[in-house]
């Protein structure tokens, strides 16, 4: 049970972008975003986002979490501002915790024992001992090592420029002290700005415990500025689903090079090569294998299915020992059953494949119902689009096509039945026959190549 208020106000100037900086994805979901699941995650009942730049497209971008609220600070005042913004929207019956839209890898684990310590009537303070102190607020202790306050960078002396503990703006505290200090606060500093942390110096000096806390990891209260701090907690954070998924049993042959943007759910003895991007929801049932340099967006794979190198999957199912690839493209509403084999060169798109049907090479399958022990010969082309409308191709079960057909819907191809090399069909083929449609081949006897004019 908590207030959260979520500071995104900024504008990221140093991302040179046109989006707001809280906008930016880590993992293909906003920072923003992930700050909110985070703070969910960790008790919050009361979530208010404080929003400025780019206001409309970052309430735009939450229009889905009804329960959100919004506090508009049209002028970048300072962080203590921001709070003050957002204070009429806090309940005082709950505490309040503060966190950042541009940090976005902070964890509800870490965040919960602050939530604990400020009902606990505390002033609970993130804080990080670090060898490069620089940019942070210095954390200042008084001789009985208590927190008494936080002096900025550009507010400091020498000596306390020195100081390794820094502020990482995280902080959580009874609402009533937090509003009582937020009404004291002023902008009599280097910045001219309504500093958030002077609410720890005003907490200590009405007699309020601060209590410093550290996060399980750096990372989690490292902010995004630019570009490459972006970057960076991109590496960090997939770094992070890759050890959790090779825990769970996923062999991966090089964690550093594996991004999951989404949701991955695999079963025993997967292998994932490198450099593959999983996308959307994935599910890859056991001992299916995934070769190198593949993309795989919302993608469901079955058992014993091997996806060989350089293959394209989206919207796709892929049935039960299929092989894939190298270099096939499954676009959505491919469904291909048991033992299926895509290869090279080969694009589906809403076509089904039943069990054991091949399409080894260069071939275009759309719109198209194939049933079982197809074989489609290379150069074979569904020829679905009229121009104005699509059409469906029906090739029944244990059909042969040959190379270079052209199968122009709507058509239909009967069990059993064979089609000639380089056919264009535009009539239904009956089942059990052959069909072929190509001129006759003839042989001119005593027939001369013409030779260059001399
Ligand atoms: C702040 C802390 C500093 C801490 C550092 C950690 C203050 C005064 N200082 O400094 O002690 O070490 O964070 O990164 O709090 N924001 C608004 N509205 C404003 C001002 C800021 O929404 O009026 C948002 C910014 O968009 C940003 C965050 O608050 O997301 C932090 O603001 P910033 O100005 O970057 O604070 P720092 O100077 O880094
Ligand atoms: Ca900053």
């Amino acid at each position: 049970m908590a207030n959260i208020v979520i500071l995104a106000a900024g504008k990221g100037t140093r991302m040179k972008s046109s989006k707001p900086k809280v906008l930016h994805s880590i993992g293909a979901v906003p920072m923003l975003h992930r700050v909110i699941q985070a703070a969910q995650k960790a008790g919050a009942t009361n979530s208010v986002v404080v929003v400025g730049h780019g206001a409309d497209l970052v309430k735009q971008s939450l229009a889905g979490h009804q329960s959100l609220q919004f506090a508009v600070q049209s002028q970048q005042l300072g962080t203590g501002h921001a709070v003050q913004v957002a204070q009429p929207l806090l309940h005082d019956s709950e505490v309040t915790l503060i966190l950042y839209g541009d940090v976005p890898l902070i964890k509800a684990e870490s965040l919960k024992p602050m939530i604990s310590a400020a009902q606990a009537g505390k002033l609970a303070l993130m804080t990080l001992i670090t060898e490069n102190p620089d940019g942070y607020g210095r954390i200042l202790r008084n001789s009985s090592d208590e927190i008494i306050g936080i002096i900025e960078q550009k507010d400091a002396s020498p000596e306390q420029l020195e100081i390794q503990e820094v502020n990482t703006g995280i902080l959580a505290c009874p609402t009533p002290l937090l509003k009582q200090c937020l009404s004291k606060l002023t902008n009599d500093n280097a910045q001219r700005e309504y500093y958030l942390t002077d609410v720890i110096a005003l907490a200590s000096s009405m007699g309020c415990e601060v209590e410093a806390l550290q996060p399980d990891n750096d990372s989690e209260v490292v902010g995004v500025n630019s570009r490459v701090q972006q970057a960076e907690l991109e590496r960090v954070f997939q770094k992070e689903q890759a050890l959790e998924l090779m825990e769970a049993g996923l062999q991966l042959a090089d964690p550093a090079r594996f991004d999951l943007r989404g949701t991955l759910r695999c079963g025993t003895d997967v292998f994932i090569d490198i450099n593959c991007v999983i996308e959307g929801e994935v599910v890859l049932g056991s001992d299916v294998s995934v070769g190198p340099n593949c993309v795989l967006k919302d993608v469901k794979i079955a058992d014993g299915a091997q996806i060989n190198a350089f293959c394209h999957l989206e919207g796709a199912l892929v049935g039960q020992s299929a092989i894939i690839g190298p270099y096939a493209r499954l676009r959505p509403g491919a469904n291909l059953g048991e033992e299926v084999h895509v290869g090279n060169f080969v694009e589906v798109k809403k076509a089904s494949l039943g069990k054991g049907s091949k399409a080894n090479h260069l071939a275009y399958l759309g719109d198209a119902v194939i049933g079982k022990g197809v074989n489609i010969g290379a150069g074979t082309i569904t020829c679905n689009y009229d121009g104005a409308n699509k059409h469906l191709t029906e090739i029944e079960d244990d059909v042969f096509v040959g190379s270079d057909t052209q199968l122009v819907a709507p058509v239909k191809v009967g069990k059993g039945a064979t089609l000639g090399a380089g056919t264009t069909l535009t009539k239904d083929a009956p089942a059990e026959s052959l069909t072929v449609s190509r001129a006759k081949q003839i042989t001119i006897q005593g027939w001369k190549r013409p030779t260059k004019n001399k």
